[in-house]
């Protein structure tokens, strides 16, 4: 680690005096609430709805006419509220961009895990401060787009110290922090793939673990093959991190079965899937995770939400964001695209943008806007969800509670 400091939070001004004020939004057009007991459908909605926020949680959702006496009250106006949107993808420890990468592809140039390398350089020249100010950019940016959830990896440092520099800086803004050593062999290895998954597996798990929640690998031609992978997320487990797995994003591969045997909490990526892994996928408890932004900015093809669906798995939505593939940070986007080209309905998108991104993350504590859970939450311009599908591209995230706060 650089003798440099890493920034540590901003410090509350509450802190240690707990908020304890309640606040009422009343006149609720359409309320997402996630749990069916509280409303009609999976998403259980409530029309004409309120909502209660007690200090960190919610503490009442129901008919707006009946909503209780509270400290502050809010008129929603007729406007939709919905779960603060859970992204359990990202790769946000970073420095610098590929604009002539993408520039390049959307001439016809196709997509390789090559062009990592273009980012790992900028990432390990860059100074703690200039990744801490990244990360909390590129938060701040989803925050005002939904996000009250989001998950971080590391995987542009490919060293012992500038992956537990990563995820140092990641822990400052999120507890979802992934440690993914296993992006690609780093460039002095490239000719010893073996010996950095010792690394991998050995002094830099070591290193990075205490950081960590989870660990990831890219499994896919070009980063890690079926039997390297396996034998990083089994190291990884051993040492208290949870697996999940980059899988079939470029090509069919073993990602999706080995995540499914290994019991990983998600999939990602999914987009190219045989019977099996879709099989698979619906017989065991991993979620599959789908990154709709990927395969806008590489041209690719679609995953087929549908299929999964139908076949019975979760699916979850995240932003993948990225220099590389995914340069976006909007939830909201995610969910048009899934909409559109994915064979999801604006309920199913809504809800993998949420609840199902809580299961990936294995949270039940967000995701869901029943008493008891966190107070995260978004306030539309607009009378209901299905509008982040039909008004595509429009900020309609006009107000975004965190744990109780108005941020
Ligand atoms: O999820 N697939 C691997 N990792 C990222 C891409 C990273 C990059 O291109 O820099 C992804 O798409
Ligand atoms: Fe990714």
């Amino acid at each position: 680690m650089s003798p440099e400091t890493i920034p540590g939070p901003t410090p509350d001004p509450a802190d240690g005096k707990k908020r304890a004020d309640t606040t009422a939004i009343t006149n609720i057009a359409t309320l997402v609430t996630n749990d069916p007991s509280l409303g009609s459908g999976p998403l259980g909605l409530i029309q004409d709805a309120a909502i209660v926020i007690d200090g960190d949680r919610i503490g009442w959702v129901g008919p707006s006419s009946k909503a209780p006496t509270t400290d502050n009250r809010l008129d929603a106006g007729g406007r939709a509220v919905v779960p603060g949107f859970v992204d359990s993808h990202s790769h946000l420890v970073f420095a610098g961009d590929r604009t002539a990468e993408f520039n390049a592809r959307m001439s016809g140039q196709s997509y390789s895990a090559g062009g990592i390398r273009t980012t790992v350089a900028a990432t390990r020249a860059a100074s703690n401060n200039e990744l801490n100010a990244n990360v909390a950019r590129y938060v701040a940016e989803a925050r005002r787009q939904g996000t009250t959830t989001i998950e971080i990896k590391s995987g542009y440092g490919l060293t012992t110290e500038d992956e537990a520099r990563a995820l140092t800086i990641a822990s400052v803004h999120t507890d979802e922090v992934t440690y993914l050593g296993a992006h690609i062999v780093a460039p002095e290895f490239a000719d010893r793939p073996e010996a950095y998954v010792d690394l991998v597996t050995g002094p830099m798990l070591d290193a990075c673990a205490p950081h960590a929640r989870w660990i990831d690998v890219f499994c896919e031609r070009g980063a890690f093959d079926g039997d390297q992978a396996r034998a990083i997320l089994t190291a990884g487990k051993r040492a208290g991190l949870l697996p999940r797995v980059h899988a079939n994003q470029l090509t069919h591969g073993p990602g999706v079965q080995l995540a499914v045997e290994l019991d990983a909490a998600s999939a990602d990526h999914c987009t190219h899937l045989t019977d099996a892994d879709v099989d698979a996928l619906a017989g065991g408890s991993t979620v599959a995770t789908l990154l709709p932004g990927a395969e806008f900015s590489t041209r690719a093809e679609w995953p087929d939400a549908r299929r999964l669906l139908d076949a019975g798995a979760v699916v979850a939505l995240s932003t993948d964001c990225n220099p590389g593939s995914s340069f976006t940070s909007s939830m909201p986007f995610c969910i048009a695209l899934a909409v559109r080209d994915m064979g999801m309905t604006p309920d199913e998108a809504l809800w993998s943008a949420t609840a199902g991104g809580a299961a990936a993350l294995r949270r039940t504590d967000v995701g869901r806007l029943s008493p008891g859970a966190r107070a995260n939450l978004a306030l539309l311009d607009a009378p209901s969800h299905v509008h982040l599908a039909y008004r595509p591209g429009v900020p309609l995230v006009s107000a975004v509670w965190q744990d109780g706060e108005l941020v």
